[in-house]
């Protein structure tokens, strides 16, 4: 193993099929589960020669950043271009997707029963020049949150791989652990208003109802990006992702950003709380000792 930070931990897997760890997980996990990032940086994601030609942003569709795939099987969506130009993007990612969760699943055996692939993206454009809202801007240091979309403790975890053709690394600030950030930014969100959880699901704001825990954790995303002094002033690292290389996070409780890069390729991951092998590294749980309430 090698050693760059203790956000950041190297593993030598060069292999989208690698053999079934012996501890059966355990090492590898304790790690993701304390907020660190996996870095893969043998493992690239190779294209296929008639694949090369979609290292373009060309085929974003208008102002969309992401070309993805919702499941198995799905069209590609937000891309331009023929009908077979479209199989054949549909096709890649689709291999991607299928790599991904193969490895997840054969690095963590104990993720297998509750593990539920999302969203598949390809991202062909470059991260600096988009121009957006503070809330929205993934180049300050944040938690994933996403106002519509509650959890209710459920973990966010995302693999990414830099298929970038000319050396260009995917470059990010990895911030403060989860429990030290929480000591900083709770302090600053306010309980939700009574009935608040009922109202945003009936009018449609959120798709499930938005549990207490997820109040705090789009609390803590805003109060984070709203503070420049903390963007600029907080334990934190920048960490060169090279081409060819992997690597995953549980993004609700690593705090990231990302800083410059073109060409990536992310799979998001949704996994039950029972499936974690330390649940009480969670968000949720962390959240829950440092309220002393039930959250969600
Ligand atoms: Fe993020």
């Amino acid at each position: 193993m090698i050693n760059t930070s203790p956000s950041i931990q190297s593993i030598s897997v060069d292999h989208w099929k690698p053999n079934i760890p012996s501890d059966g997980g355990i090492e590898l996990a304790r790690k993701l589960e304390s907020g660190g990032v996996l870095f893969l940086p043998r493992l690239s994601f190779d294209l296929e020669p008639e694949e090369q030609k979609f290292l373009d942003s060309r085929w974003l569709e208008g102002k969309t950043k992401n070309l993805s795939l919702e499941k198995e099987e799905a069209l590609i969506q937000g891309a331009l271009g023929s009908e077979s130009e479209l199989e054949g993007l549909g096709k890649m990612v689709g291999r991607f997707r299928t790599n991904a969760i193969h490895l997840v699943r054969t690095l963590f055996p104990s993720y297998v029963a509750g593990l539920r692939p999302g969203r598949t993206s390809y991202r062909p454009a470059q991260v600096e020049n988009r121009k957006t809202s503070w809330r929205k801007d993934d180049s300050r240091l944040h938690v994933d949150a996403f106002p519509s979309r509650p959890t209710q403790g459920e973990r966010i975890l995302r693999l990414f791989a830099n298929i970038h053709p000319a050396g260009s690394p995917r470059v990010w600030r990895v911030g403060e652990p989860f429990e030290d950030l929480c000591h900083r930014m709770l302090p600053r969100v306010s309980r939700p208003w009574p009935g608040s959880a009922w109202c945003l699901a009936a009018l449609g704001i959120t798709k499930t109802r938005r549990s207490e825990y997820d109040h705090l954790m789009l609390g803590l995303h805003d109060e984070m990006k709203r503070d420049t002094d903390y963007q600029r002033d907080c334990p934190q690292i920048q960490f060169d992702f090279p081409p060819d290389s992997t690597w995953l996070c549980f993004s609700d409780q690593t705090s990231h950003a990302a800083m410059s890069g073109q060409y990536m390729l992310e799979q998001t991951f949704h996994l039950p709380m029972r499936s974690l092998y330390v649940p009480e590294l969670s968000p949720l749980r962390v959240l829950e000792r440092l309220t002393g309430r039930k959250l969600a």
